[in-house]
């Protein structure tokens, strides 16, 4: 079966006053995807998106969306494309449903009862008569989608769109997401710079870090599931490692000052504690860290950074 392409982007460069800010970056989103864009503070997502939108333009490279240009044929490519980048602005005083009766007037032939639609898509059926300022920040979040949802899109393009909400508000968003993924076919294009949020909610990634994507693909694929990483406290920390370091299912240790950090093959821990104790190695705590992304995403970036200087020595 052949995917149709939402987003193609194409080695894609963009300097502001001469320094280079995205650095020759290519990505794919697939009908379906739920597409993360993982990066750190400053790495070049909101930019990115920006240039996605044709608010800004590139320095070199090339941009579809839907298959078409958006240098050649930007209102057919933003056709069916929601987005909210940076922090959705509403009339504070106005309702809700209000808010987005004016949005939508500025939207060609859209039908009447899509305003109430989408409230209801996005759960503010029941506060869409209450003015936004007396709006939670994640009921803001949510009625930015629903926004971003009023021309009926098939890719919805979002950048950061938990920032600022509590554990609480971040799952609402990430549910809504998830839901509007499997039961609207809507595919996602999602900035972020939370990994466990990648995880829940993402089939494929891209790790963008200085302006350069590090690594991209399936979640499955680079998240290495066949290693668990287990957190050993011991006031035996050196004798432990010299008892440990060979044994053939531990991968990788590392020692911080009050415990030693172990990568063990999956399964392993049993026998990891078993060694310990037939070599007298007292443990105090054995601590599993389920954190195999931020690993992952840790080691790629240092692994970067030492490139980086490398490169410039
Ligand atoms: N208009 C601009 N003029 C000059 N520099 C800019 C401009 N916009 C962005 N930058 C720079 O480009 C780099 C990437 O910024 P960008 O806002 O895209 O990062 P980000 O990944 O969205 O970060 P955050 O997580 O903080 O939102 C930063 O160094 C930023 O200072
Ligand atoms: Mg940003």
């Amino acid at each position: 079966m052949s995917c149709k392409n939402m987003i193609e982007v194409r080695n894609l460069s963009k300097s502001f006053k001469g320094r280079k800010v995205i650095d020759d970056i290519s990505l794919s989103v697939d009908e379906g995807d739920v597409y993360g864009f993982l990066g750190s503070n400053g790495s070049g997502k909101t930019t990115t998106i920006r240039m996605l939108l044709n608010l800004i333009y590139p320095n070199k490279g090339t941009i579809k969306l839907n298959e078409y240009d958006i240098s050649r044929d930007f209102s057919k490519a933003i056709k069916r494309v929601g987005a909210i980048v940076e922090i959705p602005k509403f009339h504070s005083y106005l309702s809700g449903r209000k808010n987005l009766l004016l949005m939508a007037n500025l939207i060609d032939d859209i039908e009447k009862h899509k305003v109430d639609e989408v409230l209801e898509l996005v759960g503010l059926a029941d506060r869409a008569e209450d003015k936004v300022k007396t709006y939670s920040l994640g009921m803001r979040q949510r009625l930015g989608i629903a926004n971003a949802l009023l021309c009926n899109p098939r890719l919805v393009i979002l950048d950061e769109p938990t920032n600022g909400l509590d554990p609480q508000g971040m799952k609402e968003i990430r549910d809504l997401i998830c839901r509007l993924s499997s039961e609207n076919n809507i595919t996602f294009f999602i900035s972020t710079h939370l990994l466990h949020e990648v995880e829940q909610m993402c089939n494929k990634v891209a790790i963008l870090n200085h302006g350069k994507i590090i690594a991209q693909g399936k979640v499955e694929d680079l998240v290495n599931i066949d290693y668990e990483l287990v957190e050993i406290y011991t006031p035996l920390i050196d004798k432990a490692i010299s008892e440990i370091e060979n044994l053939d299912f531990v991968r990788n240790i590392k020692k911080s000052t009050k415990s030693i950090f172990v990568q063990i093959e999956k399964d392993h821990s049993i026998d990891l504690n078993r060694a310990l104790i037939n070599n007298n190695i007292d443990i105090k705590y054995l601590i599993p860290h389920n954190q195999s992304l931020e690993e992952y995403f840790i080691k790629l970036i240092n692994g970067s950074e030492e490139n980086d200087q490398t490169n410039n020595e």
